[in-house]
């Protein structure tokens, strides 16, 4: 695997030690996996691992053990849940080994006023996953949203000019990158840049600097640490015209010499959209381009939307019970579909496990998911594999059995 490559060395090394252990099977198993997945940026000391006995019952197999050949399996995280949770921490301990700070990371987060970085709550989440033994995937560098609006401003309060706004995005690249060097191995380099049609998002970004800003930015990124890996992240790239604007960027960015290691598929999908012909598509079209894969931020809507309005944040007042028709439950027939979508959406990815390198389900457990305040807030969604109680739901032994099947 490209982002994790390994180490021969160690391999044998930590597979003697494995061996030798005395520890408990559902113990071993973990060590094995973490054997498998990060040689290279850790170095694993078993001692280190929790108990896996105190925090999951033995006979939940580890999304992460069951998967630990294909692809390594991540979930996004918030400082408050690994705080004030420790069931949901012990969860994601045992079936994740990879974490993605869902806000912790974003420009707003770190640097809200002008001068004054703020990495109290990233280091939290960089602590916890070097404590578990985790990787982390920075997210995000450059995005159009969730930046405070100083950063677009000069001193004078006027709209910042394509040499300052530059300037700030390089210093806040190096800035995150020293900060990570060592620590966070992969980067969201940009987030969202592109229009279903495959346009340049008219964000400012791109109007105050131009198409070229995306290439400024992997490049400084690239210069700030060679050995992070440098990740174009996205949703909507199953749509032809997104990808065919992804497959071109690649080759821009190589052509002038930056590296692009891989593509992010956010992949935050509904029960019948997108297709999986069309998501097979964008694999082999930017495996082809010569990227890795990543499915960056995997969950699936189970509930009803009007008409025509995906895509943007509804206020409270679209709330409608209409809307939000599970509050008491999940039906049985519904639970069963969110199942057989996970299922085939595993499924592809299975096949596809040479172009895929990772895949994050965005949200450990149905309560933490954006899901219930997107794009209206207030509802009780159910997108991730993990109910309210943490408890796996069917969906989770569907996908399971997709490898435990001979
Ligand atoms: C997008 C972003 C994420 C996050 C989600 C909602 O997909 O890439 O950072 O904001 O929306 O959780």
């Amino acid at each position: 695997m490209l982002l994790f490559a390994s180490s021969p060395y160690w391999m044998r090394k930590l597979c003697l030690q494995e061996r030798n252990s005395s520890y408990s099977h559902a113990r071993s198993r973990r060590g094995w996996v973490c054997t498998r997945l990060w040689l290279s940026t850790l170095l694993i000391s078993f001692r280190g691992i929790p108990a896996d006995k105190e925090t999951q019952p033995a006979h939940i197999p580890s999304l992460a053990a069951v998967f630990a050949n294909d692809f390594v399996i991540g979930t996004a995280v918030s400082t408050r849940m690994l705080a004030q949770d420790p069931e949901t921490r012990h969860l994601l301990t045992w079936h994740f080994r990879c974490l993605t700070p869902e806000n912790e990371a974003k420009w707003n987060a770190v640097n809200r006023k002008e001068g004054h970085y703020d990495f109290s709550r990233l280091n939290k989440i960089i602590e916890f996953a070097q404590q578990y033994k985790l990787a982390i995937i920075g997210h995000v560098l450059i995005w159009h949203a969730q930046v405070p609006s100083w950063v677009f401003t000069d001193q004078k309060g006027k709209p910042a000019s394509r040499a300052l706004l530059l300037q700030r995005m390089r210093r806040h690249i190096a800035t995150m990158l020293k900060h990570t060097h060592g620590k966070i191995n992969a980067w969201d380099v940009v987030n969202e840049a592109f229009l279903a049609n495959g346009r340049f998002r008219q964000s400012l970004w791109f109007k105050r600097i131009g198409p070229d800003y995306i290439e400024h930015a992997f490049r400084a990124a690239m210069e700030a640490d060679p050995d992070c890996k440098l990740i174009y992240n996205d949703y909507g790239l199953y749509k032809k015209q997104k990808r065919q604007a992804v497959v071109k960027l690649i080759s821009r960015l190589r052509a002038q010499g930056i590296r692009i290691d891989a593509v992010g598929m956010q992949m935050h999908c509904s029960l019948n959209h997108p297709r999986v012909e069309e998501i097979e598509q964008s694999i082999l079209a930017f495996a082809n381009a010569g990227v890795k894969v990543h499915i960056s931020e995997l969950d699936i809507d189970v509930l009803p939307l009007p008409r025509g309005i995906w895509g943007g944040m509804l206020d409270k007042r679209q709330y409608t019970p209409a809307l939000d028709p599970y509050r008491n439950g999940l039906p049985e027939h519904v639970a069963t579909k969110l199942a057989q979508r996970y299922k085939k959406l595993f499924a592809l990815f299975l096949k596809h496990r040479d172009k895929i390198e990772r895949l994050t389900i965005w949200g450990v457990t149905d309560r933490y998911s954006w899901k219930n305040n997107f794009p209206i807030s207030g509802r009780i969604n159910y997108p991730t594999l993990f109910d309210r109680n943490g408890t796996p739901k069917d969906a989770f032994y569907e996908v399971i059995r997709l490898k435990k099947r001979p």
